[in-house]
């Protein structure tokens, strides 16, 4: 797929099918995700794949979206690794940037995903759920599965509305 056709056509994927994702199809996307830029090349990211039920029901407790990460056959848990860190604003940046690079790639290899911040309310739940070290703060969680939908139009605001004019 070209790059700027993916960008373009990729979408927010809420409904998946029962098909499993496959431990491969999750190193794909954290494999994208490791190729982002990163300010110094600190790399402040960590991955933690998600397949188990049990784990998955009990994470949807913990956000209003329970019904998507509830549905999705596997989950990756994204993390700012604190001890990396060198600029908090531009370490979350790098980490925003590695999630994109793994939406584009479950997009580019037929999955479908979807970012889901609103978790965010709850990290420190979440983080004693998951039982990750203190160095990990919570970035996103994002859902991957098997599309059920294959083509959806997005919306965004026209073009001209994002330019702002030089003095
Ligand atoms: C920082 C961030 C947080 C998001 N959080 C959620 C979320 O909690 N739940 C959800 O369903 N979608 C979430 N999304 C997905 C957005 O709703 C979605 O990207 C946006 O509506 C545009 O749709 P599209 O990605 O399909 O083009 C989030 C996206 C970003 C970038």
């Amino acid at each position: 797929m070209e790059t700027i056709e993916a960008i373009k056509t990729r979408r927010c994927v809420r409904e998946y099918t029962d098909d499993p994702v496959s431990d491969e199809q999750l190193d794909l996307m954290i494999e994208a995700a490791r190729w982002a830029p990163s300010g110094l090349n600190n790399q402040p990211w960590r991955f933690m794949k998600i397949t188990d039920r049990e784990l998955i029901s009990k994470l949807s407790q913990l956000t209003r979206y329970r019904g998507l990460i509830a549905r999705a056959p596997a989950l990756i848990a994204v993390f700012l690794d604190h001890s990396e860190m060198y600029d908090r604003t531009k370490d979350v940046q790098s980490v925003g940037a590695a999630i994109q690079n793994m939406l584009l790639a479950a997009h580019d290899a037929g999955l479908g995903a979807c970012w889901v911040g609103e978790i965010l309310n709850r990290r420190r739940e979440v983080e004693e759920l998951l039982r990750v070290s203190s160095d990990l703060e919570l970035m996103a969680v994002v859902t991957v599965g098997h599309p059920v939908e294959r083509e959806r139009a997005g919306v965004r605001h026209p073009f001209e509305q994002f330019i702002i004019s030089p003095p």
